[in-house]
């Protein structure tokens, strides 16, 4: 697909920059016609490069590719970024974190580096991803909701409505088994990544789009790539596993240790328990929230709810299991995202069906519906699902609880931001 000078006129800085690239300026981006988009060409790694082409001497990759980016002075006047010192995207686990390593769905043998996590936040924050260059993955999942979105249903290039709710994406490192999408339809993080991108109603670049080649294509022509995939990998070539990989690896950044309840925890936390001495009471806590606690955390022989054993502390991210009974009949196995700033959203579930957290309890408390995805968990010993009916004053303790999972650090990281210019900046620099 050739760069299309006409429609990107929804989003000026990006139209004037890809005018200037596709049309005749800027130069530099037109080189890296080897790429493939079948995630063939090269390793993540960084040590194929065979189906590379040839990158002029000043462009040749780094001795150590991935502490450092060097970037143009065009690349610099597009994005915020110092290039000689990336931040860190490596998770630094506070101590009652200990084992959840054991949860990580990282593949084994990827390479991880600062360059490859800030080219994935490029990406993330690109919207040159979609084929309007109106939406990228952040206008989705906004950092200031959570890397998520505050409506039931997000709207996709088009202007189109998506089917599901778009889930929080913190703590996305600590499911097991890595498969994605509510209804885990995806087999890896690396493989939902560019899911989005073919998506008809998300960014557009389904199969009567060209697919990934088409948006692969279209990321050539945007001279910034080359130094960031440079940086990266050694080299200029964009291809979707390359592309894959690097979101990925920004997204595993996305971990979330700071919320009331980390606090907490952090004090009386005890590897040597069962429970990691996560059911004690918890400092600082009001008495309804230590309610909750153990609702949440105590099995039901011990008079709790067993949120616990789907909604895993420390990461509260799912274990892996049947669904939680919303519609009788359902057959699928459902996931949830971590509960981690659960409170801060304004939909629940994979269709957005509730809008408060009194709803969700309401739910496990009179709603659970038969079917046969439905997880044992939720079910009594004589097989029907169960419905504990709580009291009005344990319901309100679990939402208590559930609002001490907020963390409005990980909202405000600075190295989860939009990296892009303001667009004035663009605009202002393209015109000189
Ligand atoms: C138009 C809105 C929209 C855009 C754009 C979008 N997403 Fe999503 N995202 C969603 C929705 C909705 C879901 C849930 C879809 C489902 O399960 O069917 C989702 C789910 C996900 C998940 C699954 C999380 C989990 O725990 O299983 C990941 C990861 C993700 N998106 C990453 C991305 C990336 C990376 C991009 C950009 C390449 C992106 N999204 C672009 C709306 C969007
Ligand atoms: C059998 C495992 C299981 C148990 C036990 C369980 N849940 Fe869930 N929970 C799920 C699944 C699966 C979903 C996602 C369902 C969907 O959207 O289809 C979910 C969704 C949620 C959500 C909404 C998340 C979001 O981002 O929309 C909240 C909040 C929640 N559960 C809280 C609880 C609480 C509180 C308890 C205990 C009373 C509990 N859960 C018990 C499996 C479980």
């Amino acid at each position: 697909m050739k760069l299309n000078c006409t429609t990107l006129r929804h989003a000026p800085a990006l139209a004037a920059l890809m005018t200037l690239v596709a049309c005749g300026g800027g130069g530099g981006g037109g080189g890296t016609t080897g790429a493939t988009s079948d995630g063939g060409a090269a390793a993540a790694t960084g040590s194929a490069t065979a189906a590379v082409p040839a990158a002029p001497a000043a462009l040749a990759a780094p001795a150590a590719p991935g502490s450092s980016i060097a970037l143009s002075a065009f690349s610099a006047s597009v994005l915020r970024l110092d290039g000689q010192h990336l931040p860190d995207y490596a998770p630094q686990l506070p101590a009652h974190f200990a084992g959840v390593e054991a949860q990580d769905n990282t593949p084994a043998g990827t390479t991880g580096s600062p360059a490859i996590a800030t080219l994935g936040r490029v990406l993330f924050y690109d919207k040159a991803l979609s084929i309007s260059g109106t939406v990228s993955c952040a206008s989705c999942h906004k950092q200031a909701e959570d890397f998520g979105d505050g409506t039931r249903f997000s709207t996709g290039f088009a202007g189109s409505l998506t089917g599901a709710h778009a889930m929080r994406l913190a703590n996305v490192r600590y499911y097991l088994p890595g498969t994605m999408f509510w209804d885990k339809r995806s087999s890896s993080l690396e493989a939902q990544s560019t899911q989005p991108v073919q998506n008809p109603i998300e960014m557009g670049f389904d199969a009567a789009h060209g697919g990934v080649a088409a948006a692969v294509q279209q990321l050539q022509g945007l001279p910034y790539y080359r130094d960031l995939f440079v940086g990266a990998y050694g080299d200029p070539a964009i291809n979707e596993q390359r592309i894959q990989g690097a979101l990925a690896q920004y997204i595993r950044g996305m971990v979330s240790t700071h919320s009331r309840w980390d606090d907490a925890a952090a004090q009386v936390f005890d590897p040597t328990l069962p429970d990691k001495g996560f059911n004690k009471d918890l400092p600082g806590f009001t008495a309804q929230e230590n309610r909750g606690r153990q609702l949440f955390m105590a099995n039901r022989a011990a008079g709790g709810q067993n949120c616990a054993a789907c909604h895993q502390p420390p990461s509260f991210a799912l274990s892996n299991s049947g669904n939680n009974g919303l519609d009788a009949g359902e057959t699928r196995r459902l996931k949830s995202p971590s509960l981690k700033n659960v409170a801060r959203s304004a939909a629940f579930m994979h269709d957005g069906r509730f809008s408060t957290l009194e709803q969700v309890i309401e739910h496990y408390s009179t709603g659970v519906q038969d079917g046969p995805g439905l997880d044992g968990r939720l079910k009594g010993p004589d097989g029907q699902p169960l419905r504990p009916n709580l009291s009005q004053e344990d319901k309100d303790a679990l939402v208590a609880f559930l609002r001490t999972l907020s963390d409005p650090v990980l909202a405000a990281d600075p190295r989860f931001s939009d990296p892009f210019k303001p667009q004035a900046d663009v605009a202002a620099q393209l015109s000189q």
